[in-house]
């Protein structure tokens, strides 16, 4: 008698978001399409998927995604069906991924519109968040986060332009509120013209960004 063991085997995949406004002038897209370049070398049958927020921005939560997000399915209007409908796009493509890399400027001390655009499309009551009996619990776990940065001044937590980055805190504290807590940032700093910094802080990021697209 021969018996049949069926094995699933887990493809590796990324979800890559860009959120700058700009093109091939883009630091952070450059870094970030070097990691998915090094990503795909180390994972050959990994699946990536990515997310251009900078020149698609996702819609804002308006009255009809509320209701879809906090009412019935039985009674949505059919503007209600069609936020959501949007917004469940967003979530299961962050679902499907073990890694999401988020390559942004600091704007304003802090994430541009579009991302925080993204964030409130995916922080979804019972698909990213829940509640348990001693608050709200993340259903996000076991995946990882990198956060490619790039800034016209130096604005790294260490740094004393530290004090006004508002991005860095921000969205550990997001990312740690659905439950993901690998999270990694890359920064691309100082990157004003003429700043005597900028070259060096660029082949720092880049060689980050090599280094962490083929770790284990
Ligand atoms: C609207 C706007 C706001 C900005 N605010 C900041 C800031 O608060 N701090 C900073 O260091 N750089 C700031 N910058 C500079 C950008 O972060 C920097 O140019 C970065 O390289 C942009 O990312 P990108 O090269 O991927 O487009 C700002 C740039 C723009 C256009």
């Amino acid at each position: 008698m021969s018996t049949s063991k069926s094995t699933t085997v887990s493809v590796p995949s990324l979800l890559l978001l860009d959120a700058s406004p700009r093109g091939e002038r883009s630091h952070s897209r450059k870094l970030a399409q070097e990691y998915l370049a090094n990503w795909q070398a180390a994972h050959p049958t990994g699946n990536s998927v990515t997310r251009d927020l900078g020149h698609e921005p996702p819609p804002f939560v308006n009255e009809a995604w509320v209701e879809g997000a906090f009412t019935p399915a039985e009674g949505h209007s059919t503007a209600a069906r069609a936020a959501i409908r949007v917004s469940d796009r967003y979530v299961d493509e962050l679902i499907a991924a073990d890694e999401v890399v988020i390559a942004t400027p600091i704007y304003n001390l802090t994430i541009p519109a579009v991302l925080k655009a993204w964030i409130d499309q995916i922080s979804r009551y019972g698909r990213t968040f829940t509640r348990g009996e001693n608050g709200f619990v993340g259903l996000l776990g076991g995946k990882r986060v990198r956060i490619i940065v790039s800034s016209g001044s130096d604005f790294r937590p260490a740094s004393p332009g530290g004090a006004y980055n508002f991005l860095d805190g921000y969205l550990r504290a997001f990312f740690g509120f659905v439950g993901i807590t690998d999270v990694t940032f890359v920064y691309a700093h100082s990157l004003n013209d003429g700043n005597p910094l900028r070259e060096t802080s660029l082949a720092e990021a880049s060689a980050t960004v090599q280094s962490l697209a083929t770790a284990a």
